[in-house]
């Protein structure tokens, strides 16, 4: 079984993956680590270097080899897989899916002090960060509530997501 982790970044899908990798004895597959290895470059630099739309493209070429190639482990995605291409309907074809939702207020708080290393806000004024997080989770939702389950996680460490999760598979 494979469990794939999707949300907006800073969600906490890196964290709940080491938790529940250790609670279900899964391997972690971090899609972004496997992109920034495959280019032998970060993945700022991959998007300063090649573009965005390089970057998207290596996105689901790297997801289509990871799910050909695994039949175990813990998938964690960017925040930005599920929306482009087929890669939701991938995704929910070969793993269980799991969204890990949550609110902007969240979400800006957890992503304020780490804005350097996402390129997709690095050149954002940190004032301008709720907005921005607000329209663009509005826009993504689509994509992610295609999920098979969907995980509130305000509030919650990420023990207490991974028990949710574990729950469930
Ligand atoms: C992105 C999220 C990042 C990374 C890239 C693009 C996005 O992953 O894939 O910077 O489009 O939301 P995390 O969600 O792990 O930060």
């Amino acid at each position: 079984m494979i469990i794939t982790l999707v949300g907006y970044m800073g969600s906490g899908k890196s964290h709940v993956a080491k938790v529940l990798s250790q609670k279900l004895q899964l391997k972690i597959i971090d899609l972004d680590r496997e992109i920034s290895l495959k280019n032998k470059m970060t993945i700022p630099e991959i998007f300063a270097k090649k573009g965005e739309i390089y970057f998207r493209k290596q996105e689901r070429e790297t997801l289509h080899q990871l799910l050909n190639t695994h039949s175990a482990g813990i998938l964690s995605l960017g925040g930005g897989t599920p929306c482009f291409y087929d890669n939701m309907e991938t995704i929910n074809q070969l793993t269980e899916s799991f969204f890990l939702r949550a609110s902007v207020g969240t979400l800006v708080t957890r992503l304020s002090s780490q804005m350097d290393k996402r390129p997709l806000i690095a050149h954002l004024n940190p004032e301008d960060l709720p907005e921005f997080i607000a329209k663009h989770l509005f826009e993504r939702n689509v994509y992610y509530s295609k999920a098979k389950f969907t995980i509130t996680t305000d509030g919650k460490n990420p023990e207490q997501v991974a028990d949710e999760i574990w729950a469930l598979v």
